[in-house]
Order: structure tokens, then sequence, then C-alpha cells
């Protein structure tokens, strides 16, 4: 076995796990390829969030058997969260498939590259497994994701993230400064750490400010992002934290609301109502007052009335979130709302999603246009998608920002390179600067 080929779907903590992935198959002596008709293995790392992004994997893998007819016969494996949700089920409904391994079964991997077995499944998920000591294969881009944390002990109502990532266990503080260390020499100068609940970080009685303390030491990093947090464990210790390591670690958070009713909050079991969640929202900004503020939303849970979506509607307004995530509620088996009764019917999710678009559009202008005419420190990331004349980067707030490619005093700008520069215009989700 010489070639692999993955490919990734899902959230950060799924990208990550598929860098730990490529690790321990490198250190078993394959490499890489982007050639899906070359491979001898194949590995879809997978995601069970809500229904389509399961479809998507079930018609993907429809296509890489067509493909596969022609020539070579790979091993292929379904990895992650819809692995862990389907189990065995998976060969059933795809005889391609030779290995199912849930996000806790990766150490399994150099054992399955070498066994003649049709079908193996690992499903078993661990209290203590986050992959400590091995190290995630990322060769390119600009920043690293650095996973603290793992699983979930919440149990919104709708969520699935529970049954496939089981509870949450943290990194020891050592091994993460390491890897951080480890990233910083390879060249990367942003981390963003990553957890379902990152604030929720607790090793041995350390908690998240206390990891952070340790990484703003790091000099070679510029910059420190981190999701998701739960508003539950946003502490006054985080927020200081954030005004006093501006803009290094990065002014921007991610704070899921999913709904802004009272009563659907609670059916949710989110742990806040809409009055906590405004205090700190309302904390945040006497923090750190330029916070970008993101966040997750659901429409349609099990019970929204139309009276609970127009109380959403204004929570955004008071908010005007910088941008959101926004989603139709999808039935989760295992999860508590699977037994609910679904009663916002599909053109109803339809409408009240397309209205909280657009109220998001009118936010997301707002808060942009807010960056004209100021100076922002940016970090280059590269060339824009639309032209080799402009380059793209980020603002510590995570506001992408295009601007030429040659600065004021006519030098090429390189990428990696941190930068001020004055905004000029807004459009959509970008910024840009002369
Ligand atoms: N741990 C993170 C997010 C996990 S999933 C957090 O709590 O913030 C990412 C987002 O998917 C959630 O925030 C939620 O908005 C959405 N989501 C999760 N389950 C869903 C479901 N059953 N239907 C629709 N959206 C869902
Ligand atoms: Fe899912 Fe809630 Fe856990 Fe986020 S906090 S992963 S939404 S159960
Ligand atoms: Fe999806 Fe699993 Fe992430 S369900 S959102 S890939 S934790």
């Amino acid at each position: 076995m010489n070639k692999y080929y993955i490919e990734t779907y899902g959230c950060q903590m799924n990208e990550a796990d598929s860098e730990i992935v490529c690790g321990i198959l490198e250190n078993q002596g394959l490499t890489r390829t982007d050639l899906l008709e070359e491979a001898d293995l194949i590995l879809l790392n997978t995601c069970s969030v809500r229904e389509k992004p399961e479809q998507k994997i079930y018609s993907r893998l429809g296509k890489i058997n067509k493909i596969l007819s022609k020539g070579k016969n790979p091993k292929i494996g379904v990895i992650g969260c819809m692995a862990q949700n389907f189990k065995g089920e998976i060969f059933k409904k795809n005889s391609i498939v030779n290995f199912v391994l849930g996000p806790d079964s990766y150490r399994k991997l150099p054992e399955i590259i070498k066994t003649h077995k049709k079908h193996v499944i690992y499903t078993d998920l661990s209290k203590t497994e986050v992959y400590e000591e091995l190290f995630p294969s990322r060769n390119s881009g600009m920043n690293a994701w650095i996973t603290i944390m793992r699983g979930c002990d919440k149990f919104c109502t709708y969520c699935i993230v529970p049954f496939t990532r089981g509870r949450e266990r943290s990194k020891s503080i050592e091994g993460v400064l390491k890897e951080i260390e480890n990233s910083a020499n390879k060249g990367f100068i942003e981390i963003t750490l990553l957890g379902q609940n990152v604030n929720s970080y607790n090793y041995k009685g350390k908690n998240f400010t206390d990891l952070l303390n340790e990484i703003v030491k790091n000099k070679k990093i510029k910059r420190i992002r981190y999701v998701s947090p739960h508003p539950q464990d946003v502490t006054e210790e985080l927020l200081k934290l954030h005004r006093d390591h501006y803009p290094k670690l990065a002014n921007h958070i991610h704070l899921p609301l999913q709904s802004g009713s009272d009563n659907v909050l609670k059916a949710m079991n989110r742990n806040y109502t809409q009055k906590h969640y405004l205090s700190l929202v309302k904390k945040i900004r006497e923090y750190v007052p330029n916070m970008s503020i993101t966040t997750d939303m659901i429409v349609g849970f099990p019970g929204e009335t139309k009276e609970d979506f127009k109380e959403t509607l204004r929570v955004m307004k008071e908010v005007k979130f910088d941008t959101s995530f926004m989603f139709k509620y999808s039935p989760r088996p295992y999860s508590r709302a699977y037994k609910m009764k679904d009663d916002v019917n599909e053109e109803e999710k339809s409408k009240r999603l397309s209205e909280m678009i657009e109220l998001q559009k009118e936010h997301t202008l707002f808060r942009n246009e807010e960056y004209v005419g100021k100076e922002v420190e940016i970090i280059v990331e590269g060339f824009s998608k639309k032209s080799q004349s402009e380059m793209m980067g980020r603002t510590s707030s995570n506001k992408i920002v295009i601007f030429p490619v040659i600065d004021n005093f006519g030098e090429i700008i390189k990428k990696k390179t941190i930068i001020r520069k004055t905004i000029i215009s807004t459009k959509g989700v970008t910024l840009f600067a002369k």
C-alpha cells in the first residue's frame, strides 16, 4: 500500500482529525495523493450533524464506485461522525466500504491497512483518547488547528455530537504547548484552538484561561483563535484576557445563540436565557468594544411558534452579529428532540430561514461598514481567489480583506507578513483596502 486519498466533511474538529489520520498514515510510509484514481486507500471523514451532509456522503460513495469500476481496487473507509452514528449499517448500504472507524479509533489505522479482512469496524468511544503524542500532518496554510479537548457533555436536545464524539476530555497543557511550538517551528504563525466546547477545557483543574495564559507567551505565534465556546463558560477572566492581549488573542468570539426565545432555548437544553445571553454580549462589548461576535442559529425547532421566531429576530437585531451560520432544524436519531414532533413544516422552515438570512445580511453590512475609514492589522494569507494582482488577509476580528499586491512603497507584499491598511469599502462579507 503506497498512496492514500482523503476527503473531509463537517466541522473544524474533523479537519483537525484528518490531519491526525494523515500523520498516522504517513508514519506507516504512505504518501498522500489528490487523485482518487491512483489511491490504494480512500478515506471519507464524515459528518452527521444534519441529514444533508449524510446524504452527500452516500451519493459521494456512489460516484466513487463509478470512478473505480474502471481501474484499481483500493481499500475504502468511512471514518468520523457518520461511522460512529451508523456503524455496520454503512456496509449494508454501501458494498464498496471496507472499514468503519469512529472518531476515537484512529489508532487502529496501521492494523487496518495490513489486514486482509473484508469488513472491519471500530466504534468504541473512549473516555480518555486525545491523541496526545501524535503529531498531525500539516504542511501548508497559515493556520494550525490545535485540538485541546474532545467530546461534548452538554447534550443540547437537537444535537448528535455527544453521541458521535463521546464525553468531554482535555489534552494536557504541556501537550498543547508542545504541539503549538511544533507548529510554530514549521512556520505557522496563527493557531486555532479547537473543541466542541473549547472553553470547557479542563485538565486536572486547569481551565481554558489557565491554558490561554500559557499560550500567549509563545512569541512565534502572532494570532490565537478558538472555536467554539459555549456561552455558559464565557467568564470575565476570559474577556479580560481578550482585552489585555488584543490583537494577538483574536478579537472575535463565535457564540452560538441557536434561538432567541426562552421557550425554545429551554426545550433545546441550552442552559441560558435570552436575558443572560444579551447581558453576556453587553459585557463582551464593555471589555472589548470592537469584538466581532458571530453565531450559529437553528430555525424550526419542534414547537417553535411564529412568536418564538420573532423573538429570535429581535435578539439578532439587538446584537447585530457580524456573521452567522443558519440552519433548518434536522431531526437526529438518539437526540432527545428526535422524540418531539417535528411540527414546523418544511415550507415554513425555509421561509423562516430566508427571512433570517436577509436580516443577517443587513447586520453583516452594518458591522463591516463600521470598518470603512479605519486602519486595521492584517495577516497576509496569499493571493485573492479572483486575481493575482490582489492579495487577501484577515483582521484579528476574522474579517477577510482584499488589497493590491503592491504596497504604497512599490514593494510586493509577502505571505505571512503583518501589515496595516485602511479599509475603503465593503461588499458581502469582504472588506477592501487600498
Ligand atoms: N459545539 C458547537 C457546535 C456543534 S454543531 C457548539 O455548541 O457551538 C454546529 C452547529 O450545527 C450548531 O451550533 C447548531 O447550530 C447546528 N446544529 C446542530 N445540530 C443540528 C440539528 N439537529 N439541526 C440543525 N442544526 C443543527
Ligand atoms: Fe451539540 Fe450542544 Fe454539544 Fe454544541 S454544545 S456539540 S450544539 S450538544
Ligand atoms: Fe459534524 Fe461530527 Fe463535527 S457531526 S459538525 S463532524 S463533530
